[in-house]
């Protein structure tokens, strides 16, 4: 099949009410038709993710902005224009039209025009919006290729359109566009430096107000194994004295592995650490260690959403299944 017949085969599907595999340049998505109540709520039955966690729907253009929204503000015609196709998310007043089940029973839309050639191709030609979570089980560790949500998921989703490596690797910076103040809900691909060069100050975090966001709970993004992060020299110290133990010790350090260290190895420059970080977590899961540590990245704007997925996932860290 090439590109052309996959995408075929997925709109095909996804006019049956089927949930897909679509790439994006941020993570892989699990795709359903956003207008189709019955294909959304498969979504979360696939995912395991508790119904009122609203789902980001993407769209092909910033022209449909308003098709999704209510009141759109200048400044998220701004910022999809600076920013979109790309991995920033604008969380909206939502119109009457959109179906509850998408938005968790929220006031509010999450919208994403993703940049990814495969995604927008699909979002084009199906003319119209696809909501999708990340294609992980609730809580577990974001697929960055056509192959981790194979693993994921197996034959519950048979279609999975392969669109390669994603580019960045962590999900969607979100700004929240629906209060008073701009506020990002979750760091990521876009930093704050940017959104601020074209809307002015915004807030980070949730504020009192703020929708729920589950990218916002403590715990996320996590692998079975346990798993501590450590600066260097605490890495090196712990992880000698674990093997001392006896336990297997898996490292995930950065530009070079300690002496007689175990493990992987993610690069200096954070956006090609972010972009390789859940893979390396993923093979460092799969190889059953006792211990997962990871070299703590410098305390730098850079890293902001590196660190807030390290530390989500370090919280998480559990050997049950039923992990939040
Ligand atoms: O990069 C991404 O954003 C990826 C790709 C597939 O587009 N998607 C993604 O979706 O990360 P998900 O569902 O794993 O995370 C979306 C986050 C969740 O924390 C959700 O609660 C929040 O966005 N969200 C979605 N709609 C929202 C809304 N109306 N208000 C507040 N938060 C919302
Ligand atoms: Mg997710």
């Amino acid at each position: 099949m090439n590109a052309n017949e996959a995408i075929d085969a997925a709109i095909e599907a996804l006019r049956r009410g089927e949930v897909i595999g679509l790439p994006t340049e941020t993570v892989y998505g699990l795709a359903a038709d956003a207008g189709n109540t019955a294909a959304v709520l498969r979504i979360f039955a696939i995912k395991g993710r508790p119904a009122d966690h609203p789902l980001i729907v993407h769209i092909a253009e910033a022209e449909a902005l308003a098709h999704w929204a209510l009141n759109v503000p200048a400044t998220a015609h701004r910022l999809a224009e600076a920013f979109w196709p790309g991995p920033l998310t604008l969380i909206l007043r939502k119109q009457a039209s959109v179906p509850d089940v998408v938005t968790g029973g929220q006031d509010t839309v999450g919208l994403r025009c993703p940049a990814h050639p495969l995604a927008r191709d699909l979002l084009r030609r199906f003319g119209g919006g696809l909501a999708a979570p990340s294609a992980n089980r609730f809580g577990r560790i974001s697929p960055t290729s056509a192959q981790h949500v194979r693993d994921e998921f197996g034959a519950a989703v048979p279609l999975v359109l392969d669109g390669g490596d994603s580019d960045v690797g962590i999900e969607s910076t979100i700004v929240d566009l629906s209060g008073e103040t701009p506020r990002i809900l979750r760091p990521g691909g876009i930093s704050r430096e940017q959104i601020e060069q074209v809307i002015g100050p915004v807030a980070v975090g949730s504020g009192a107000h703020s929708p729920r966001a589950s990218g916002t709970l403590e715990a996320h993004y996590a692998p079975r194994t346990p798993m501590l992060l450590l600066a260097r020299d605490a890495l090196e110290r712990e992880a000698g004295q674990q093997r001392a133990f006896g336990k297997r010790v898996g490292l995930l350090a950065i530009g070079a592995l300690p002496e007689d260290g175990d493990g992987l190895v993610l690069p200096v420059d954070a956006r090609a650490y972010a972009h390789g970080l859940y893979a390396a977590l993923r093979l460092l899961d799969a190889r059953g260690d006792n211990l997962l540590l990871v070299e703590r990245p410098p305390d730098t704007e850079a890293w902001l959403a590196v660190h807030d997925r390290l530390r989500r996932a370090a919280a998480g860290a559990s050997p049950d299944d039923d992990a939040p």
